[in-house]
């Protein structure tokens, strides 16, 4: 008898999770709500911190962005932005609250993880990821999935906060090629990647490919690159395809080859 989804599951940090993840999209696109219903149902369901004074204000009625429009007002006719600066503790602030207010209402077996997007803001780039990176662990989320950007000091930026090694910690990447860099940086640390995501280019969000992309890639020949290369460094890490994965019999077909879940684009 064919297999289904249910006969699979993902382990990772010592648990398991129904093999389904659902994407981080940004500005509250994969809202809370959806992440909590995956989590629920024994999945993982990703928040995203993009422009997340923004969500904040949205859902809790803060003023973070008012504020901020305030403090520079005096700049809005000027082309040359260098003086508006992110305040690191404000927007740590807006983090924990979307963070830790949606860790608050988790029920089931599943796990909530946040998306991070890498390179968002005009100035100061290091230390707002940091921030995020850092107010996210604060506040009690169980997974981070550093996303678009790859940022090669990302371990770094964590690895002096008490729960460094046991919140998970995800990658994007687009191809097996992006993943030597980032790991070599990583065993500096002693700390790998718990996952891999695998975008191919059907996923949408902010990839590496371009729009006719799809006729030369394709999701199946990157994620098995992905896994030769790990079979061959002797790494242990699950790959999670993502982009195009559209019916439970293409899903079976992934982890039947290797994959350890996949991830899929959902909304509310
Ligand atoms: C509108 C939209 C926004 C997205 N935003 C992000 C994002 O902010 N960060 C990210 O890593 N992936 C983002 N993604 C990719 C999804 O998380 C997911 O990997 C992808 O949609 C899965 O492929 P599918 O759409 O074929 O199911 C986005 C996807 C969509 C459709």
């Amino acid at each position: 008898m064919s297999k289904a989804m249910d006969d699979f599951r993902l382990k990772l940090g010592g648990r398991e999770y129904v093999p389904i993840i659902v994407g981080g999209m940004g500005v509250d696109i994969s809202t809370a709500e959806l992440a909590l219903e995956a989590a629920r149902l024994g999945g993982i369901g990703h928040i995203s911190d993009a422009m997340v004074p923004t969500v904040s204000d949205r859902r809790f009625n803060t003023k973070f962005v008012q504020e901020k429009q305030k403090k520079y007002k005096y700049n809005i006719g000027n082309t040359d932005k260098s003086a508006v600066k992110f305040d690191l503790e404000r927007l740590a602030e807006a983090q924990r609250l979307f963070v830790s207010r949606t860790m608050e209402s988790k029920k089931g077996d599943g796990a909530i993880f946040i998306n991070c997007m890498e390179k968002l803001t005009m100035n100061s780039p290091r230390d707002t990821l940091q921030a995020r990176l850092l107010a996210a662990m604060d506040s009690g989320i169980e997974g981070i999935t550093l996303s678009a950007g790859l940022h090669l000091g990302s371990m770094e930026l964590m690895k002096d906060h008490p729960r460094f090694h046991d919140v998970l910690i995800g990658i994007i990447v687009s191809s097996a090629r992006a993943l030597r860099p980032f790991l070599k940086r990583a065993a500096k640390y002693k700390r790998l990647p718990d996952y891999i995501t695998v975008e191919g280019p059907l996923a949408g969000g902010h990839l590496g490919f371009g729009a006719d992309d799809w006729q030369e890639y394709d999701l199946k020949t990157i994620v098995n690159d992905v896994l030769v290369f790990l079979k061959e460094n002797e790494l242990n890490i699950p790959v999670v395809p993502a982009g195009g994965v559209f019916t439970g019999t293409d899903a079976v077909e992934f982890l039947e080859s290797g994959s350890s879940a996949v991830q899929v684009y959902g909304y509310s």
